[in-house]
C-alpha cells in the first residue's frame, strides 16, 4: 500500500478537513504572491487539544515537470492557532499547487489549485 491511497480528498463545502487553497485572481511569473490555506472554510473543524489540525504542507507540480516540489510546512498549535496559514511564494512557470493537512484523529487530506500564467 502507498501513502497516496490513504490521503483523502472531498468537496470542501461538505467536508471540514480539506485544506482549501486561495490565491489572488491574477498571478505574475517571478513575482511573490500570497497562498492562503484554510481547513474548515465552510464547516469549522474543532480546534481542541483532543481534536485539531496539526500541520499543513504546500507543494507545486510544474506543468513541465514530473516531481513534486515542497514549498513549505506549517506546524499548528491547538486552541490558540487557528487552522489557517499564509505563505508567500514565487513561481517562474505554471503548475498545480497541492496542499495537505493532517488531523490528529481523521488523518491526511489534500486539495489542489491550478496556477496559470
Ligand atoms: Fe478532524
Amino acid at each position: 500500500m502507498g501513502i497516496g491511497e490513504l490521503i483523502k480528498s472531498a468537496d470542501w463545502k461538505n467536508e471540514k478537513h480539506v485544506p482549501v487553497i486561495d490565491i489572488p485572481e491574477s498571478v505574475i511569473p517571478g513575482t511573490a504572491f500570497d497562498v492562503t490555506i484554510t481547513v474548515g472554510k465552510e464547516i469549522p473543524h474543532p480546534n481542541t487539544i483532543e481534536h485539531h489540525i496539526k500541520w499543513f504542507d504546500l507543494y507545486v507540480k510544474y506543468d513541465d515537470g514530473q516531481l513534486l516540489v515542497h514549498l513549505g510546512h506549517i506546524e499548528l498549535t491547538p486552541v490558540t492557532t487557528q487552522s489557517r496559514a499564509v505563505l508567500s511564494i514565487k513561481l517562474e512557470k505554471s503548475g498545480t499547487l497541492i496542499a495537505t493537512s493532517y488531523c490528529n484523529i481523521h488523518g491526511l487530506w489534500e486539495s489542489s489549485k491550478k496556477v496559470d500564467f
